[in-house]
């Protein structure tokens, strides 16, 4: 990720559950977990510790912001958004709570925003007039005007 200092980055990490939100905040890895990403990077964004973990360096954990947050609660954690990320959470929740959630994404994302699905999921036919497909291999879809 090419980090631009003149560009002010915010991104919303959330989850309902408090023990997740926690390791995720703590961004420690074991190896495994980045066996994708190149050493290059790995170097410049994490710290390894001398347990063979490895941490989210603080340049990158200062632009996160771990909050609680119930994606059932029909309120978005912000609005105008540019990315919404939201992949295997949704496998749990009926077909109107995947709509309802599909519309609040909508309307929190800014005008030709990007939301991002799960490599196997989809958007029901009453929905998917909201999104155009920008990646299909990558399931990223573009906010429809
Ligand atoms: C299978 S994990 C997927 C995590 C991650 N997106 C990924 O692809 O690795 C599902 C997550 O959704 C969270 N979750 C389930 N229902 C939720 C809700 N109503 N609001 C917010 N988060 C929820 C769970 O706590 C869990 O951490």
């Amino acid at each position: 990720m090419a980090l631009h200092k003149d560009v002010n980055v915010t991104i919303y990490a959330t989850d309902n559950d408090t023990v997740v939100l926690q390791k995720a905040a703590a961004g420690v890895y074991d190896r495994k977990a980045l066996e994708n990403v190149d050493e290059k990077k790995i170097r410049k964004h994490f710290i390894c510790h001398e347990d063979g973990t490895f941490e989210v360096r603080p340049h990158i954990k200062d632009l996160v912001k771990f909050r609680q947050h119930d994606l059932m609660s029909g309120a978005p954690i912000s609005r105008y958004l540019d990315v919404v990320t939201c992949r295997n959470v949704t496998i749990y929740f009926t077909e109107k709570q995947k709509n309802d959630l599909t519309h609040l994404f909508y309307s929190a994302l800014a005008v030709d925003g990007y939301y991002v699905i799960g490599k196997t999921e989809y958007l029901a036919r009453e929905v998917e007039h909201l999104f155009t497909p920008f990646n299909v291999m990558q399931k990223i879809l573009r906010k429809a005007a």
